[in-house]
C-alpha cells in the first residue's frame, strides 16, 4: 500500500481533499494536523461519509524533531505530500506577522526536509490567488507578474513558491505543483464537513451564512463604490469539492511526469467573476432566506477585482470547475444549518 500524506487534513480544504482521495484513488491517506484551526471530530465525519478512518499524526509541523519521529511511524512508502497546513487569516497576519512567517514557512521547509530524508518525490503546495497582489491585468494568468503582497499572509505564499522553485532548481528529485486557489467556498454535499471559522469570520461566505442564521446581526458589504458594474468587489468563488478534485488530478499529473525535477504553478478557480451583491442575491434566492446586510466602508487591502484565467489547469491537469455558484451557496447553507450551533457559539 502506498501512502499520500495530507498536512492540515482536519482543515477546510484538506478534509474535502481526503474524501476525494478516498473516493477516487486506492492510496492510504495519512493526515498530519495539530488542530490549531480545526477539531479532531472532522475525522469522525470523514469516516461517516466514506466509511474510512483516517490516521492523523497530531504534531506541530514546525517542530522538526517531533515531525521526524511521527513520520518514522509510517511504514508504507510515501508516494506524495499535499501540504495544506498553514495559517490563513489575512487580517490576523497583519497583526501577527511573525507567527505567519514562522508557521507557514517553517512548516514548508520542514516538509521539504522530510521529502529529502524519505526520498518523497511528489509535492503539492497550497498557494493562493493572493500571490498576485493588486494587479491590473485581468483575468490573471500564471504568467502575470506578482505585485507586492498585500499582507504578510500573501507574502508567505509568494516566498513559499520561491522556496519550492529554488529546491527544484537545485536539482532535487522532486516534482512540485503549486496550486493558486482563488476563493474557496461551499461544503460537502452531505453537510457534514465545511469551513469552521473560529471566532468572527473574515471571509465573505461564513459571514453570509452566520448573518442568515442570526448568529451575526448583519453582514457589512465592504464598499459599494468600486469601479465594478454594481460597485462591489468581484471575485472568483470556487466550490471546495471542485478544488479538492484539482488536487487528485494534480497528483495524477505529477505521477505521470518523467523528468526527475519539475516545478509548475496553476490557477485553480472557475474563470468567473461575481460581485458581493451577486453573492448575497444568489444566496437569498437559492436558499429562500434573507441575509441582513448594510453597506459599509471599504476594507483596507481589498482589491476591486480578481479572477482567474483557468486554461492552464484545464489543458495540463485536465481539471475544470463543475459546480455552480448556486450549488456552492446551497451547500454552504446546508453546512451552516447542520452545525451544532451551541458548539460553534461556544468558540466565538
Ligand atoms: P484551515 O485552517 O481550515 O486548515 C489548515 C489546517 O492546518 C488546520 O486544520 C490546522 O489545524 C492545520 N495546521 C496549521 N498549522 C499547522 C502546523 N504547524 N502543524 C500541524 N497542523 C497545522 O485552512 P484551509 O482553508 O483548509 O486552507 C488550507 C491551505 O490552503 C492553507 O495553506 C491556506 O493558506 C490555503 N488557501 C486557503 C484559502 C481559503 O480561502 N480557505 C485560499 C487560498 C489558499
Ligand atoms: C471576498 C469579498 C470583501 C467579508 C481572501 C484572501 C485570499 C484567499 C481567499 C487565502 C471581498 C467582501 C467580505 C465581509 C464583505 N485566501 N466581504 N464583507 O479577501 O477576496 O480573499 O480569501 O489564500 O488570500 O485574501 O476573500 O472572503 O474575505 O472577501 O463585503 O464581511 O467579500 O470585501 O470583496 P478575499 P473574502
Amino acid at each position: 500500500m502506498q501512502t499520500i500524506i495530507v498536512t492540515g487534513g482536519a482543515g477546510y480544504i484538506g478534509s474535502h481533499t481526503i474524501i476525494e482521495l478516498i473516493n477516487q484513488t486506492t492510496y492510504d491517506v495519512i493526515s498530519i494536523d495539530n488542530f490549531s484551526n480545526s477539531t479532531p471530530q472532522t475525522f469522525d465525519r470523514i469516516e461517516t461519509i466514506t466509511g474510512k478512518r483516517i490516521r492523523n499524526l497530531n504534531v506541530d509541523i514546525c517542530n522538526l524533531e517531533a515531525l521526524e519521529f511521527a513520520i518514522s511511524s509510517v511504514k508504507s512508502p510515501i508516494l506524495g505530500i499535499i501540504h495544506f497546513a498553514a495559517f490563513k487569516a489575512v487580517g490576523d497576519s497583519v497583526l501577527n506577522p511573525l507567527s505567519y512567517y514562522h508557521n507557514n514557512l517553517e512548516s514548508l521547509v520542514n516538509m521539504l526536509k522530510i521529502c529529502k530524508l524519505k526520498n518523497i518525490q511528489n509535492f503539492i503546495f497550497s498557494s493562493s490567488c493572493s500571490v498576485y497582489g493588486n494587479v491590473d491585468q485581468l483575468p490573471v494568468t500564471e504568467e502575470t507578474p506578482f505585485a507586492p503582497a498585500e499582507s504578510p499572509y500573501a507574502h508567505t505564499k509568494q516566498i513559499g513558491e520561491e522556496i519550492l522553485n529554488d529546491v527544484v532548481l537545485s536539482g532535487a528529485k522532486m516534482k512540485v505543483a503549486a496550486l493558486r486557489y482563488f476563493n474557496p467556498i461551499g461544503a460537502h454535499a452531505t453537510g457534514l464537513i465545511g469551513e469552521l471559522p473560529l471566532g468572527v469570520p473574515n471571509n465573505l461566505i461564513p459571514f453570509v451564512t452566520q448573518a442568515a442564521a442570526g448568529i451575526r446581526s448583519h453582514l457589512t458589504v465592504f464598499g459599494s463604490d468600486y469601479p465594478t458594474p454594481d460597485g462591489t468587489c468581484l471575485r472568483d468563488y470556487i466550490h471546495v469539492v471542485d478544488l479538492a478534485e484539482a488536487h487528485v488530478l494534480a497528483l495524477k499529473f505529477l505521477f505521470g511526469i518523467k523528468e526527475p525535477s519539475y516545478y509548475d504553478v496553476f490557477n485553480i478557480g472557475t474563470g468567473n467573476a461575481n460581485s458581493v451583491k451577486e453573492v448575497i442575491d444568489t444566496f437569498e434566492r437559492v436558499n429562500k432566506i434573507k441575509v441582513p446586510n448594510v453597506i459599509g466602508e471599504r476594507r483596507q487591502g481589498d482589491i476591486p477585482t480578481l479572477w482567474a484565467d483557468v486554461k492552464k489547469a484545464k489543458n495540463i491537469l485536465l481539471w475544470e470547475a463543475k459546480l455552480s455558484l448556486e450549488q456552492s451557496l446551497m451547500d454552504a447553507w446546508r453546512w451552516q444549518s447542520k452545525l451544532n450551533t451551541a458548539r460553534v457559539i461556544e468558540k466565538i
